[in-house]
């Protein structure tokens, strides 16, 4: 039997990204959650910066999708997870597209990389023609 607590989905939302004006509704979908939830300010604007760069990965190369947040509890911690799924290209080197100042578009370069490191838990799914799945989570500081 795993030792590790089951993760209870409590509350869910679906966010369209498809445009600059979506994307901002989005990201201050995720503020308002976060505060709501009583993040601390330093985690609330990572999580916040994070799903800013990821949301407009989604817009920008992944030519839209949409973001899903849930409220999470897992042994008595609350946590909030995005998931930001696009039917786009899809990424062929993933560790390529982590690796700061990498861009196919010639910007930055550093949004997953930077979003990997703001946040507790990254996992990327993606494969050519494939589309492109990011889920992260943010678990509250007891
Ligand atoms: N949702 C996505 N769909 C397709 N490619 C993506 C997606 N997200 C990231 N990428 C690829 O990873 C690269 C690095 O992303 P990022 O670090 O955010 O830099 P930037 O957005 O400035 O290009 C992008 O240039 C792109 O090639
Ligand atoms: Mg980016």
């Amino acid at each position: 039997m795993s030792r590790r607590a089951s993760i209870n989905e409590l509350k869910s939302a679906v966010y369209p990204v498809r445009s600059a004006e979506q994307l901002s509704l989005a990201r201050r979908a995720v503020l308002d959650w976060a505060t709501r939830l009583e993040f601390s300010l330093v985690d609330r604007t990572k999580f916040v910066t994070a799903a800013s760069e990821l949301a407009r990965n989604t817009w920008v190369h992944g030519k839209g999708g949409e973001m899903t947040m849930s409220q999470l509890e897992r042994d008595g911690l609350t946590g909030l997870r995005l998931v930001f799924a696009d039917n786009g290209p899809g990424i062929e080197n993933i560790g390529q597209a982590l690796t700061d100042g990498f861009s196919s578009a010639g910007s930055m370069g550093k949004g997953l990389g930077g979003a990997k490191r703001l946040v507790n838990e990254f996992d990327i799914r993606s494969a050519p023609g494939r589309g492109t799945t990011v889920t992260v989570i943010q678990w509250k500081r007891r």
